[in-house]
């Protein structure tokens, strides 16, 4: 196992990838290092955007890796952290979730999850997911509304965010590992 040899755990936090780059900076995390947060108060999503992370509903994380090759290429990462998520979905839900664009993951049409890979000149990668998990439609702000999802607004049933958290880091793992195998 790579992902999730060390977790760092935080109530609320700016952003579980910016704590990620300052942890990895002052040498506090490995590779292999998870950040995860109940809460962000600024989680960012792509360019110009923010990412919604109200308290104990949705799953905020980054995990640190440093593959061995093709460091810049994060489209190839955010593929693997994007078909870990969908595994997840399918696993909870038995739901086929879309992948678009790489970093979008999609259930019903609505984003249910977004990934954000930054490349970090030391070599690491951080992969932040964020993804809606308890969030009621009424959780989400006007602008989100008609656009955002969660498992729970698709499926109706509420999910226990621990083991959630856990099953995705097996994934994580999983897909990770086939990928250092594939780039060899
Ligand atoms: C997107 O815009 O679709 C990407 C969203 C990525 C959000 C996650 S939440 C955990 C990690 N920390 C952040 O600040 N962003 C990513």
């Amino acid at each position: 196992m790579i992902i999730g040899k060390q977790i760092f755990h935080y109530s609320t936090i700016d952003s579980t990838n910016t704590e990620a780059k300052r942890l990895i900076a002052s040498g506090q995390a490995a590779e292999g290092a998870v950040i995860i947060a109940d809460a962000q108060t600024t989680g960012r999503g792509k360019p110009g955007s923010s990412w919604f992370s109200p308290p104990d509903l949705g799953l905020y994380l980054s995990a640190a890796v440093k593959p061995y090759k093709n460091q810049a290429d994060l489209t190839n990462l955010t593929s693997v952290a994007a078909a870990a998520v969908a595994d997840l979905i399918k696993d909870l839900t038995r739901l086929e979730a879309a992948i678009k664009l790489s970093n979008d993951i999609l259930l019903s049409g609505k984003k249910v999850c977004g990934i954000l890979c930054e490349h970090l000149t030391s070599g690491f990668v951080v992969i932040g997911i964020g993804l809606n998990v308890n969030h009621l439609s009424t959780s989400f702000p006007a602008e989100l509304a008609g656009q955002a999802t969660s498992l729970q607004i698709e499926t109706g049933d509420v999910f226990d965010l621990t083991a959630v958290r856990q099953k995705i880091l097996e994934q994580l793992n999983r897909h990770y590992l086939a990928y250092l195998r594939e780039i060899c």
